[in-house]
């Protein structure tokens, strides 16, 4: 028997003004891209923008729906859109940022669970690791260098 041990290191900045000026403008991207949310029932509306290796960069956020599972996570937008508008293209950097109507947006959210896995087939498909870049409207942001590293042992086949 052995034991093995999962870890991962990831950037804390203060806050977005300490990014470079194209993980910022993307960080930016993310934070517009709530105002695009349809988010009656959560209130809760989430931007995300992902910088392809092209230079494109693609926004979506999440659009909810009556029948709650029906409901689409802003980073499953985007990946499919990407993935739709420019097939083959790698990821280079994807930034989520949220708005939430019922409290501030002062610290990074992390992609839900479906996402990480949604983001890490993405990944494989590309060849590509993807950059998370999380941040709220304001506060720290988050840099993690490789998406798939937040769903260790995930599921292949
Ligand atoms: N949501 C996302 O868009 N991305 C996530 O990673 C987690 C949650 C959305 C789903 C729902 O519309 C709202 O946020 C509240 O859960």
């Amino acid at each position: 028997m052995q034991n093995k041990e999962y870890s991962f290191i990831f950037a804390i900045y203060d806050h977005g003004g300490e990014l470079g000026d194209s993980d910022s403008q993307l960080l930016n991207g993310a934070r517009s891209a709530t105002r695009q949310a349809y988010a009656p029932y959560s209130r809760f509306r989430v931007g995300a923008a992902a910088k392809l290796t092209n230079g494109e960069i693609v926004r979506g956020s999440n659009q909810e729906n009556a029948a709650f599972p029906a409901g689409l996570c802003a980073e499953g937008v985007v990946l499919a859109t990407a993935a739709s508008l420019y097939p083959g293209v790698a990821i280079e950097t994807l930034a989520i940022s949220y708005d939430d109507e019922r409290g501030p947006s002062n610290k990074p959210i992390t992609p839900c669970g479906i996402c990480r896995q949604s983001i890490k087939e993405f990944e494989r498909k590309t060849g590509q690791p993807i950059r998370l870049l999380l941040g709220g409207l304001e506060g720290q942001v988050w840099l993690v260098e490789k998406a798939s590293m937040l769903l260790p042992l995930a599921f292949e086949l």
